[in-house]
C-alpha cells in the first residue's frame, strides 16, 4: 500500500531504509514525547523487520509507512494506522517527521493522507491520536488534520522517569 501528496510518498518500509530511519529515531529530539527510544541501530533493525512483517499480516492490522520527499526522494519520517479494533473498526495513527525537515506541512501532509486512507480504504470508523501536552506542533497537526480534542489522559505514561499526560485526539468516518 502506498500513499501519495502532493510532495510525499507514504510507502512500506524496506531494509535498506535502516540508515535514514535511525537518524531519526535515534534523534533524543524525536523521541522526546515518546514512550519509546532513543533508539539503538539494534532496536531500530527490530522495528523494521516488524514493518516488514506487517506488510504480510493476514487480515492487515497495521500499516507502517517510510514517509518519502518526492523532491529528493529522501526518507524524512514515518507514519502509522494501526487497527485497534476490528470489531469496533476502531484505530490509531502517529507519524514523526525528522528535525531538519519539520516546519513545512509534512507531518500535516503525510498524517492526513493516513487519516483520509484508515476511514476509507481502511474501512476504519474512528481513529484516535494522542500527544502530549507539550508537543504544541503535533497539537496544531492534529487540529489541522480535523480530529476533535476529546479528553486530557492524566499521567497516561511514565517516560524515562516522568509521568506524562496526554491528550486524545479523534476522528470520526461521518460525524454525528
Ligand atoms: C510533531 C511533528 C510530527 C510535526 O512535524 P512538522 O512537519 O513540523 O509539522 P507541520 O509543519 O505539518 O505542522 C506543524 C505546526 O505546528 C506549529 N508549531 C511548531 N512549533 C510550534 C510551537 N512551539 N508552538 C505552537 N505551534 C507550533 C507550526 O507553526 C505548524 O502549524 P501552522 O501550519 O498552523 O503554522 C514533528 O515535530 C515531530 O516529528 N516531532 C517528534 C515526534 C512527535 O512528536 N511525533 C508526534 C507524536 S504525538
Amino acid at each position: 500500500m502506498e500513499l501519495t501528496t502532493a510532495r510525499l510518498f507514504l510507502r512500506p518500509f524496506r531494509a535498506g531504509d535502516h540508515g535514514e530511519l535511525h537518524a531519526i529515531a535515534g534523534d533524543p529530539a524525536v523521541v522526546r514525547w515518546m514512550d519509546w527510544g532513543p533508539n539503538t541501530p539494534e532496536v531500530t533493525a527490530v522495528f523494521l523487520a516488524y514493518a516488514l512483517e506487517s506488510e504480510c499480516e493476514e487480515p492487515r492490522r497495521t500499516w507502517r509507512f517510510a514517509v518519502v520527499r518526492r523532491s529528493d526522494g529522501r526518507l524524512i519520517g514515518s507514519a502509522e494506522l494501526h487497527i485497534e479494533s476490528p470489531e469496533h473498526r476502531r484505530g490509531t495513527m502517529g507519524y514523526l517527521i525528522s528535525p531538519a525537515a519539520q516546519g513545512h506541512g509534512y507531518a500535516t501532509e503525510g498524517a492526513r493522507a493516513v487519516l483520509e486512507f484508515g476511514l476509507t480504504a481502511g474501512g476504519l470508523h474512528r481513529i484516535t491520536a494522542t500527544c502530549d501536552p507539550e508537543n504544541h506542533s503535533s497539537v496544531r497537526v492534529l487540529e489541522k488534520i480535523g480530529m476533535s480534542r476529546e479528553g486530557h489522559l492524566r499521567d497516561h505514561f511514565l517516560i524515562r522517569g516522568e509521568w506524562r499526560d496526554r491528550l486524545l485526539y479523534a476522528k470520526l468516518a461521518q460525524l454525528r
